[in-house]
């Protein structure tokens, strides 16, 4: 009997944290980063290669993560493009970049950490060949998606590339359509979308005739 109550005490705080990072999103506190980004379910099920590979990200290539957190993923990046390649990783927390900066110190790609808001980023427009987003949407409250996706539309090279992939246990995971809703509203036609248990991921490009428009749906 005690283990029925213990799965429901489980149950109901991950439906209350999942009802809080719904309602009222924020970034990810830098004290759960080192657990939750860097572990061997993570490295198990939810490795960088479903995102490179969606992301269609190859060697040489001009390549931004916004909200990059400890690095996890831009390391691999920077691995993919390799020495002749770049990547740019930014994040809102201080402490989130210098792991980030540590992490990144010998890659072999010229890689750059910078503190920052997604909404306003800090390169040059029509300076990239893709950007990533992986499970960093969801945090930013509803009413500031967009302004984040039309700045990733500013620093993308015309025919350049936004992937965005989110996870599901995340408790800001944004489903599908609900995605897809907003990368329309930004101006971005999708490409292709992948799913593995527990993930999906949308690689969209900026539409030729495409401009911001409307939030899809003012709740989180
Ligand atoms: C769940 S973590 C994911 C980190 C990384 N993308 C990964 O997959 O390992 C989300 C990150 O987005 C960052 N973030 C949230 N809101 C942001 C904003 N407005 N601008 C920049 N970074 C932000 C958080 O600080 C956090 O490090």
């Amino acid at each position: 009997m005690y283990w029925l109550f213990g799965l429901a005490v489980v149950v109901a705080a991950f439906l209350a944290v999942r009802w809080q990072g719904q309602t009222h999103p924020h970034p990810m506190p830098f004290w759960l980063e080192g657990f939750f980004l860097d572990n061997p379910l993570r490295r198990q099920v939810f490795g960088p290669r479903f995102v490179l590979d969606l992301a269609a990200v190859a060697s040489g290539e001009q390549v931004a993560e916004v909200g990059c957190g400890i690095g996890y993923v831009s390391e691999a990046l920077a691995e993919r493009v390799g020495a002749g390649g770049s990547v740019q990783a930014l994040d809102q927390s201080p402490e989130a970049v210098r792991a980030a900066t540590r992490r990144l110190s010998a890659c072999a790609a010229a890689c750059t950490v910078v503190e920052g808001d997604a909404a306003a980023l800090p390169w040059p427009s029509a300076s990239l060949d893709a950007v990533v987003m992986v499970a960093m949407l969801g945090e930013l409250p509803a009413d500031r998606r967009l302004a984040a996706l039309s700045e990733v539309r500013r620093v993308l090279r015309p025919d350049g590339r936004l992937t965005v992939v989110e996870y599901w246990p995340d408790p800001h995971f944004l489903r599908p359509e609900r995605l897809a809703g907003y990368l329309s509203a930004a101006g971005f036609r999708m490409e292709a979308a992948g799913k593995r248990p527990g993930q999906h991921g949308i690689r969209s490009r900026p539409a030729a005739e495409g401009k911001a428009g409307e939030e899809p749906d003012a709740q989180a």
